[in-house]
């Protein structure tokens, strides 16, 4: 049998960008048009195959409300692979992620992997008010040194590219 190493992941990111839902689709393969905010934080696992080794992220889906900002830390704190999500048609979200981001490089583990995920490109488009462009999300992953993914989690799009990339790029035991 393949090695397999369990890795702690946090998702963090404002209310409503849609990190419950992206894993609801990694693990399950669902989407809920309606899903209830986060109270706290729920925890979820699912294991990644990769050629030579089984990773099985044990993964912390926190709270975006700002009444539950006071919790990340208790949730980052170990982690050794971040998400970071904003939503593609809401500037302000993308602002709070590179807050997300600077607390991570300064309160988490120097050696944490991070993706930096914009989320709900199937609602992009002309019509739909601004959008965050592609080219300002790959500025933030290559200025502090994230994979960078934009993604659907109601099409499924790049969804399980972001856990696999992640994957990937974690140090071999
Ligand atoms: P908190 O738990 O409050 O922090 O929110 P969250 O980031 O977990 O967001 P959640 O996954 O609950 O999604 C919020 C809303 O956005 C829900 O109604 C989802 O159905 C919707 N949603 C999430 N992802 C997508 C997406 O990729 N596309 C579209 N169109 N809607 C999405
Ligand atoms: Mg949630």
């Amino acid at each position: 049998a393949k090695p397999q190493t369990s890795v702690k992941l946090v998702l963090l990111g404002e209310a409503a960008v849609g990190k419950s839902s992206l894993v609801l689709r990694f693990v399950s393969n669902e989407f809920q048009e309606h899903k209830e905010p986060t109270i706290g934080a729920a925890f979820l696992t699912q294991k990644c195959q990769l050629p030579n080794r089984t990773i099985k992220f044990e993964i912390w889906d926190t709270a975006g409300q700002e009444r539950f900002a006071s919790l990340a830390p208790m949730y980052y704190r170990n982690a050794q692979a971040a998400v970071v999500v904003y939503d593609v048609t809401k500037p302000a979200s993308f602002v709070k992620a590179r807050h997300w981001v600077s607390e991570l490089h300064a309160q988490a583990s120097p050696d944490i992997v991070i993706a930096l995920v914009g989320n709900k490109v199937d609602l992009a488009s002309d019509d739909n008010g601004p959008r965050v462009a592609t080219a300002e999300g790959q500025a933030l992953a290559d200025d502090e040194g994230l994979l960078f993914l934009e993604t659907s989690a109601k099409t499924g799009s790049n969804v399980q590219e972001v856990f696999t990339a992640l994957a990937n790029k974690l140090p071999e035991p």
